[in-house]
């Protein structure tokens, strides 16, 4: 993939901050995740929400919870607008942002209770994601992470060779539980996200963005090509949506 320059973060920056989720997912979602996991909502928890964005997942584990949250993500305009809204649903003194990459966490060994992560951890690597962070869990600590992963065992040659060039560790989930199971964890839930997470939570806002996010930067050749490679990506995912979602992984450590 072609090098980003600060221009294309900033357009980037500019068209998802104002999203309420930056990838596909669900606040029904999220609390299906947690019954998965079988948290038990009254206890004292500490939690890393690694890749937050603008804090969708974040703000409800705090209402949800009795837990501490570091809202941690690469990118501080993100965080900034989490920290706002974090005010707004009263759970500020709840969640403290880190804005860090997700490859150099400064979490000390057997630190957190919790590690959740939608649709973020593609950024360094599933795999490597898995193991790096692994020491971070107290023994019976809990991994949840959402990952592209193929619904089926075969896929059309076009849907096979985008993804093939754009993640490559994109795989079934027998295969990302294998990754789990490899590094320390004992698998206790699975499930794929459902179309209405791709599409009215994630896309459709999206889409509803584009003119003002043209209008507020001129329509920029740099803006409308972003503009494209997003409708590009909804084009592929509403005509292949039967492959391929984000599968959400919940595990327990087990070392
Ligand atoms: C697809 S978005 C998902 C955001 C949020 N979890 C959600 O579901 O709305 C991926 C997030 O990962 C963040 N990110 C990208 N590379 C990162 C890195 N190396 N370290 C930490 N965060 C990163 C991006 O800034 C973005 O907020």
């Amino acid at each position: 993939m072609k090098d980003k320059t600060m221009d294309d973060y900033t357009l980037l920056i500019d068209l998802h901050k104002q999203g309420y989720r930056q990838g596909p997912g669900g606040d029904a979602e999220t609390e299906l995740t947690l019954n998965l996991a079988m948290i038990d909502r009254a206890a004292p928890l500490k939690i890393a929400d690694v890749g937050c964005g603008t804090g969708a997942s974040t703000i409800l584990l705090a209402r949800l919870l009795n837990a501490q949250i570091t809202a941690v993500d690469l990118l501080q305009d993100f965080l900034d607008v989490l920290s706002e809204r974090a005010e707004s649903a009263g759970v500020a003194d709840r969640i403290s942002t880190l804005a860090c990459s997700m490859d150099s966490l400064p979490f000390t060994n057997e630190q957190l209770d919790v590690i959740w992560s939608e649709g973020a951890i593609y950024n360094i690597g599933f795999e490597k994601g898995v193991a790096e962070w692994q020491r971070f869990l107290k023994a019976g600590g809990l991994f949840v992470a959402s990952e592209i992963t193929w619904l089926t065992d075969s896929r059309p040659p076009e849907l096979q060779k985008h993804w093939d060039s754009a993640y490559p560790e994109i795989d079934v989930a027998s295969a990302k539980i294998k990754v789990l199971e490899k590094h320390g964890y004992s698998p206790i839930g699975y499930f794929a996200l459902p179309e209405h997470c791709w599409l009215d939570e994630y896309y459709r806002p999206m889409q509803a963005r584009f003119e003002d996010f043209l209008n507020r930067n001129g329509s920029s050749e740099k803006a409308r090509e972003i503009v494209a490679v997003e409708q590009r990506e909804i084009d592929l995912y509403e005509t292949y949506k039967t492959y391929i979602s984000y599968g959400v992984y919940v595990a327990r450590k087990t070392e």
